[in-house]
């Protein structure tokens, strides 16, 4: 107790950040049982519902749409595993009624459809309806147009009681409905991110001189389809920054030692998405760890994420928690870019944006949503600051998602959040083979070869 105490002491004296865990690669339940869970998380959704239209002050909220031209809040209504898109024509009606199922759901092209929608409406007779559109917010702008003009007029007397909200379109598919369960696949869906960076960022998938950033983009691809059998929501990329004193990337596109290697990079399952951003060191032959310089680069952006996930205060907007984040780095001394968004069913989903990377203050639209416990984000950020070895200011681009832990009242990360950079070590071979290194050797230079 005493030595975890002076260990606690000691670490909060040095600054030092916790060290950041090991992830491994975990298989992801059988298709079969995802389907299962998403059903399940789907339901919990529907039942949810009623909640936000009350909170909106409206009674029903009416979402229809067509095969392929499904409205945007869609995908957080069915299981992602065995709907891939609306049928013919696909209609849902929430509401408030407790004594009339909730939702109304038909899925049909034929006349009964509208008149099946008109029978419920007269036995729920909802004062106030809400329908998807908005100038905005594509959460809360699903209802395509043509569609739009043929329910209006198959409403009746009904049509004069439709309005939109942009709330509840933001909230139905910002909600977090699976609580434990759903967290805990979405972490097991984080480790092997986690796992599959950490092993791309190893000389296992790195070889110094022959390895590009486009070749390591395809092996992250193969790895998530392959290795653990997910899809993604945007081809990851990935970028090497170094000395200028060294050719640029463009010029020679190698991976070379002393190369600071960056990633961006998702997958999706469960009706899930992740994102995530970690950097990567390519130690020279005389080196075990990264220059302190970079070092302090990744910490100093890991201070800028600590600030985010704190100012994240539920029933803040995105704009006042964009504010204190600002004034956090004013106050700290240090430089750098926020543009959080908020993640779930969507990659870039509905909720509280924090900043945008071209956009650095107020968020129209977006900004004003506010932060809710029942949801996740992505801390997305770049902290910058100046690399004596290189002569410049370089950007620490980071990403870690954070989801609400209700035992400590915050934000807490999904996995885990990087604080050490990864390294690839390669196999350097020391042996002077050739006649010319031999010679070299001998006048004191110190000759290194890769292998
Ligand atoms: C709608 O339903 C009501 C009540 O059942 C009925 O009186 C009315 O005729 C229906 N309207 C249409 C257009 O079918
Ligand atoms: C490692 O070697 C390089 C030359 O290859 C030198 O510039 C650098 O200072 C050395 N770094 C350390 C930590 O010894």
């Amino acid at each position: 107790m005493r030595f975890s105490l002076l260990i606690l002491a000691l670490t909060s004296l040095l600054g030092v950040l916790a060290k950041q865990p090991t992830a491994h690669y975990r298989d992801l339940p059988t298709l079969r049982k995802q389907d299962e869970l998403e059903k399940a998380w789907v339901q919990k959704r529907y039942e949810l519902i009623p909640s936000i239209l009350k909170k909106y002050g409206y009674d029903a909220w009416i979402l229809s749409m067509r095969e392929y031209a499904e409205d945007t809040a869609f995908r957080a209504l069915v299981s992602s595993t065995t709907t891939f898109s609306a049928r013919r024509r696909t209609l849902f009606m929430f509401h408030t009624d407790p004594s009339v199922p909730s939702p109304f759901h038909y899925v049909e092209l034929k006349e009964e459809l509208w008149e099946a929608l008109n029978e419920t409406l007269h036995k729920v007779d909802p004062k106030k309806i809400a329908v998807n559109i908005d100038e905005d917010m594509a959460f809360s702008d699903g209802l395509h147009t043509g569609e739009g003009r043929l329910l209006l007029s198959k409403l009746g007397p009904y049509a004069d009681r439709v309005s939109s909200e942009r709330g509840i379109g933001v909230e139905t598919v910002a909600a977090r409905v699976g609580g434990e369960e759903q967290l805990s696949m979405y972490k097991l869906m984080m480790e092997n991110v986690w796992a599959m960076v950490q092993e791309g960022f190893s000389e296992r998938a790195v070889e110094v001189g022959k390895t590009t950033a486009e070749d390591l983009e395809w092996w992250f691809r193969d790895v998530m389809r392959w290795r653990f059998g997910t899809g993604t929501w945007f081809p990851p990329t990935v970028n090497i920054y170094r000395s200028p004193a060294e050719p640029s990337a463009e010029e020679d596109p190698y991976m070379r030692p002393g190369d600071l290697l960056h990633v961006d990079i998702g997958i999706t399952a469960m009706g899930m998405n992740t994102d995530t951003q970690h950097l990567g060191y390519i130690l020279r032959h005389n080196e075990t760890s990264p220059p302190a310089s970079l070092i302090k680069g990744l910490h100093d952006a890991n201070k800028l994420q600590d600030f985010v996930r704190k100012q994240m205060v539920p029933g803040r907007t995105g704009d006042e928690v964009f504010a204190k984040v600002s004034a956090d780095m004013e106050k700290a001394g240090l430089k750098g870019r926020i543009y959080s968004h908020p993640i779930g069913d969507y990659g870039h989903s509905a909720g509280a944006i924090i900043g945008m990377a071209n956009n650095q203050g107020p968020i129209s639209g977006g900004g004003q949503n506010k932060v809710l416990e029942n949801y996740w984000t992505s801390v997305e950020l770049a902290g910058v600051t100046y690399i004596p070895e290189w002569g410049i200011e370089q950007a620490f681009e980071l990403e870690e998602d954070v989801y609400w832990d209700e035992k400590t009242k915050t934000f807490e990360w999904v996995f885990g959040q990087q604080t050490e950079i990864h390294l690839v070590k390669p196999k350097y071979s020391h042996k002077k083979h050739s006649w010319l290194t031999l010679a070299a050797g001998k006048l004191g230079w110190e000759v290194v070869k890769w292998q």
